[in-house]
């Protein structure tokens, strides 16, 4: 008896730490471009990408006029100096349009039209997923990137619960 208990123990611990890599990445997060200032211009997005984190598998969401904006992703030389011509990827759909950060490295987005000569120019530095020491959501996030978490969070506890519920019928 005192054996079956002791098993079951140990099986429950195992399910944890099998659903633990998922805990502490806490899922892609999706970044609103400016946060509430959206994708305009006179908004310092130098400023706002420091103080933002991104990993592999992120997103960023941009959220603009598409009538006057746009979204392309230029290489360094063409961001630091806003050429649009030759651009590496037009990214513009509706206006609420996301792209995913597949690779660890710096990608510059700029808006044609000469509106990346006010500022509207970013280039978010994207870094490898390390394993992290806490279970604490990353600092930076802001309402519109919790989502993500949330949904890993629930999808750990139902597999939790699936799991011991699995492990009791079994023992
Ligand atoms: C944007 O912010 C950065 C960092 O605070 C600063 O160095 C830069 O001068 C600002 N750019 C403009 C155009 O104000
Ligand atoms: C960047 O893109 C521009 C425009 O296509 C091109 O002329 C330039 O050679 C590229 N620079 C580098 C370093 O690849
Ligand atoms: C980018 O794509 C959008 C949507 O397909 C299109 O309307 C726009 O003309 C394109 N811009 C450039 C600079 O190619």
């Amino acid at each position: 008896m005192e054996n079956v208990r002791v098993n079951k123990m140990a099986m429950v611990i195992v399910g944890l730490l099998a659903l633990y890599p998922l805990m502490v990445m806490g899922g892609p997060i999706r970044h609103k471009v400016g946060g509430n200032k959206g994708w305009n211009p006179n908004v310092n997005y130098t400023e706002w990408s420091s103080q933002e984190h991104f990993f592999v598998g992120d997103w960023l969401l941009f959220i603009f006029d598409k009538h006057y904006y746009n979204i392309l992703e230029v290489n360094k030389t063409s961001y630091e100096n806003c050429i649009d011509n030759g651009f590496m990827k037009n990214l513009t759909r509706g206006g609420r349009d996301v792209v995913e950060l597949k690779e660890a490295r710096t990608y510059y987005y700029i808006s044609s039209g000469g509106y990346c000569f006010h500022q509207m120019k970013v280039a978010v530095h994207v870094e490898e997923h390390q394993a992290p020491i806490t279970t604490s959501p990353p600092p930076t996030m802001n309402s519109a990137s919790i989502l993500p978490y949330v949904y890993t969070c629930t999808f750990i506890i139902l597999a939790n619960v699936f799991f011991i519920n699995l492990v009791s019928i079994w023992m």
